[in-house]
């Protein structure tokens, strides 16, 4: 029986596109009609398209009906599934409502602005459903993967690396900060949406869950029931182990934090600290990100001239209430990067906590005249020409923890530069002739 049910629940995909066809075809009659110029004709039109507002009904019940059963195999759940059939129903009885009002109304009697006004609720439903009906086939960002970065930037759409270097521990969510981006950079290379190995993609939270041919990559609260963390701890050796080939495995506290996810029921969004981590969990898991809960160091708190660090074009917010440290970010709106930028940082550079300077033609030069800031954590130097010959001057920022060089020209060779600067946990490199050689997309330092 149970099998029966998902056999038809597969063809929910075949017909959510009648009532598709239909409602489009329904919404254009009535666009059409008011251009005709007898009443005959007009009422024989408005009759035949109440019929196409029932049928697209009966339909729309068909496939959600069929998308139900469809839910119920394994590896459907979350917010995209929920808010994929809500969206759905509320379209269904919108729609009922439309031919209700067309069935028990005179022909041509409902105001043209309440047709309009129908119409396009409809049309907005129907982008809706399907788009979160794709989210879920497809996961999240299918639709913006290849879209040009600067739409991506007008669409808010950040790069997960360069969105976790710019958070403190207390903002990071445990699967998109944590979770995700271990599995990016050790699984992603054979499980993605155009390479599905054992046809299992690890592009969105909705595949993840799913998992691939043998079912349910990951079951809230039960390890045993989790392929990828089964795969994961088999010895080395063992033929199903993952990562194959000799890729580059996940460490035993990654291992940990993964497995802590799972335990602690496998949630989309949820913070790190919503999820009550032990000390040695959240330990890990600072590890893991580079990013540290922030101690106040022992500075006096100073008066800074706001208006000069704006003029400036910095913008800057403190770490935290009571900290003195600030976090410093530039942009180009209206001024280059250039001496009277450093002179500004020299002036406040021991309260320099962390540093972004994205797109702002930084070069290896401009790396030598950086003041040393004892306290920066954080630079971000993206998306600037930056070959590698000054990166050895970044041994000057003693407590350097995350450098993010993502889209910068830096190759290979500087790998044991970065390996010499100590305290750095974590290098972003996508996008840079580095990560085309070791072909992942970030390196971790020690
Ligand atoms: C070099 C390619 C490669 C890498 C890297 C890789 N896998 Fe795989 N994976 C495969 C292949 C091939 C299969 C199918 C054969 C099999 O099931 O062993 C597979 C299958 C799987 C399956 C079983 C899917 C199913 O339901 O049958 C899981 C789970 C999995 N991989 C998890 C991972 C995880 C987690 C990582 C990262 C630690 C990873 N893989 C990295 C190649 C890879």
């Amino acid at each position: 029986m149970q099998e029966f049910i998902y056999f038809l629940g597969r063809f929910h995909v075949l017909a959510l596109h009648v009532p598709f066809g239909v409602l489009f075809a329904a919404i254009l009659f009535d666009c059409v009609s008011r251009y005709f110029n007898t009443d005959d004709s007009k009422v024989s039109f408005y009759r035949a398209t109440t019929l196409l507002w029932g049928f697209g009904f009966i339909s729309a019940l068909a496939a959600i009906i069929l998308g139900y059963f469809h839910s119920m195999e394994p590896g459907f759940g979350g917010q995209s599934v929920s808010l994929h059939m809500w969206s759905a129903i509320a379209l269904a009885c919108v729609v009922f409502v439309i031919f209700l009002r067309r069935l028990f109304s005179k022909p041509l009697s409902i105001l043209k602005s309440e047709i309009a006004g129908f119409n396009f609720a409809v049309l907005v439903m129907l982008v809706l459903t399907g788009h979160y009906g794709g989210n879920i086939t497809h996961g999240e960002t299918y639709l913006t993967d290849y879209a040009p970065a600067p739409l991506k930037s007008v669409l808010g759409i950040k790069d997960i690396d360069q969105v976790t270097a710019e958070l403190s521990i207390d903002q990071l969510e445990t699967f998109n900060h944590v979770v995700q981006p271990m599995l990016q950079s050790k699984c992603a290379s054979c499980h993605n949406n155009d390479k599905r190995k054992g046809q299992l993609s690890l592009a969105s939270y909705e595949q993840i869950v799913k998992g691939g041919k043998n079912g349910s990559g990951v079951t809230a609260n039960d390890l045993s029931k989790s392929e990828i963390y089964q795969r994961i701890i088999l010895p080395p050796e063992h033929k199903l182990y993952m990562p194959k080939s000799g890729k580059k495995p996940f460490t035993e506290d990654e291992i940990k934090v993964f497995a802590w996810w799972v335990k602690q029921g496998a949630p989309q969004t949820e913070k790190v600290i919503d999820m009550n981590p032990t000390d040695d969990v959240l330990n890990l898991i600072k590890q893991i990100t580079g990013v540290d809960s922030e101690q106040a160091p022992q500075l006096p708190t100073m008066s800074f001239d706001e208006n000069k660090i704006a003029e400036n074009g910095f913008y800057y917010r403190q770490v935290a209430q009571g900290n003195p440290l600030l976090k410093l970010s530039f942009s180009t709106f209206k001024h280059a990067f250039g001496p009277e930028q450093i002179a500004l940082l020299s002036s406040i550079a021991p309260y320099v906590y962390s540093l972004e300077l994205r797109k702002a033609e930084i070069n290896d030069d401009i790396l030598q005249q950086l003041p040393v800031m004892e306290n920066l954590q954080v630079l971000n130097l993206a998306e600037n020409p930056i070959q590698g010959t000054g990166l050895y001057h970044l041994q000057k920022f003693k407590s350097l923890k995350v450098l993010n060089l993502f889209a910068t020209q830096i190759t290979k060779d500087s790998s044991e530069v970065l390996a010499n600067m100590k305290a750095l946990k974590k290098v972003y490199i996508w996008q840079t002739p580095m990560y085309e050689a070791v072909g992942e997309y970030a390196v971790y330092a020690n």
